[in-house]
């Protein structure tokens, strides 16, 4: 085993993975991914399935137990979740400070400061962890909403007492319970978002829980992760898109025209999925109902059209991904564009904390090397004598 001692190899001595891509870091039993086939499944149930068939909560059950629940179980857990509604008065003194900065960034605030009135902040035990996450699960829509209403000079409202998780959220924006339609669209979109292996913010999360660090330190650290455009922040970008490219008609030119500036086309491509994204299909069909049902089909055919002048790019393995129709979904139910990012975190705390949880259960301190290319062995100079 390389070490790290041996200071003069070469690369080719080396095993050097920029971005640590296809490296494999642990064991782990929640989320499988085969990402030449486009597969995703939880504790081996395909996402198709879970889609289709599951909800926001019996899904985050899963996620965190490694097992569906049975009818009592779901129960107690619901229960659970609803119980725990509630925010410290103090979090909306600081939702005040920090609200004009995006929603991204007061939400990392907020969990940050959680930890503090958190009764159980120095307990680690797998109890103590999975009822932290269902408290933050319930917590978390809170933060975006209260802070989306009270940077508008809105007071907060009070989440519902009976609602399930999706609908609560989306009451939560003006107070208006969510038809059932769009609250099933919505139901599946976190069901799709709870979690997905080792990205950018879950193995932040456990290079945090690595050091030994707090539930809470390691999912504000998550958060910060997530907020960056390569990974959660481009369904914000795929409607920015969308608008520039105005009509379907253009889809073709604007894409050209992206790709010969070397730029980015937002929703597309992804580091492991090379084949299609199997999460993208059921917002895409959430998107295509929604608009018809909205009478604002223009969306949806922009997003095709682009899709379509993207099809030779499948070839290299750049296909949509679950952000290209989430954008749109958010869009056509009325949510605010930088409340996109946000929305994903509301799906992930459940695939976080089993995240943490596996990191604890068998810790280690997460510390890889760079292979140093700079120059050695330098005499020091006095500052009187260099150039
Ligand atoms: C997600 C992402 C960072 C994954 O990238 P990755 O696996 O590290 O792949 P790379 O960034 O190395 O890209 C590989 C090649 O595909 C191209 N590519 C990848 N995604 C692309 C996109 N969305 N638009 C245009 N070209 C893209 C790159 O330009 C690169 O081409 P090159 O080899 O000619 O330089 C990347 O696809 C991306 O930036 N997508 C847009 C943002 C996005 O939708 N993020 C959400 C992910 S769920």
């Amino acid at each position: 085993m390389n070490w790290g001692l041996e200071v003069s190899m070469t690369e080719k001595e080396i095993s050097l993975n920029r971005g640590l891509q296809g490296v494999y870091l642990d064991r782990t039993q929640t989320t499988f991914i085969d990402g030449k086939n486009g597969v995703l499944e939880y504790s081996g149930y395909n996402i198709h399935d879970l889609a289709e068939n599951s909800n926001f909560e019996e899904t985050s059950y899963l996620l965190m137990y490694g097992k569906l629940p049975n009818k009592k179980q779901l129960e107690v857990f619901d229960k659970s979740l609803k119980n725990a509604r509630k925010l410290p008065e103090k979090i909306y003194d600081v939702i005040e400070i920090v609200k004009d900065s995006h929603p991204m960034d007061v939400l990392r605030t907020a969990i940050s400061t959680l930890s503090s009135f958190d009764e159980d902040r120095e307990d680690f035990s797998e109890e103590a962890i999975i009822r932290k996450g269902i408290k933050l699960t319930s917590q978390v829509p809170m933060i975006v909403m209260a802070h989306y209403r009270m940077r508008k000079g809105l007071d907060p409202i009070e989440p519902s007492k009976t609602l399930a998780h999706a609908s609560n959220f989306l009451y939560m924006l003006e107070g208006e319970e969510p038809t059932k339609d769009t609250a099933r669209l919505m139901d599946i979109d976190f069901v799709v978002h709870a979690d997905h292996g080792c990205n950018a913010s879950a193995f932040t999360t456990r290079v945090v829980t690595g050091t030994n660090a707090d539930f809470y330190g390691a999912i504000t650290a998550g958060i910060a992760a997530l907020s960056g455009p390569s990974h959660g922040g481009a369904a914000e970008g795929v409607m920015e898109l969308a608008r520039d490219v105005g009509k379907a008609d253009n889809a073709a030119n604007h894409v050209k025209k992206l790709l010969s500036n070397r730029e980015r086309v937002m929703g597309f491509g992804h580091r492991v999925y090379k084949s299609a994204d199997p999460r993208a299909k059921h917002l895409k069909e959430g998107v295509k109902k929604l608009s018809k049902e909205k009478g604002q089909t223009e969306w949806y055919d922009i997003l095709l059209a682009v899709q379509e002048a993207m099809r030779p790019y499948a070839r290299r393995g750049i296909h949509a991904n679950v952000d290209f129709f989430a954008g749109a979904v958010y869009y056509l139910i009325g949510i605010p564009k930088d409340l996109f990012v946000p929305i994903f975190a509301v799906g992930r705390i459940p695939g976080w904390t089993i995240q943490i949880l596996e990191q604890m259960r068998h810790n280690i301190l997460i510390r890889p090397l760079l292979h140093y290319t700079g120059s050695r062995e330098k005499l020091y100079v006095s500052i009187d004598k260099r150039d």
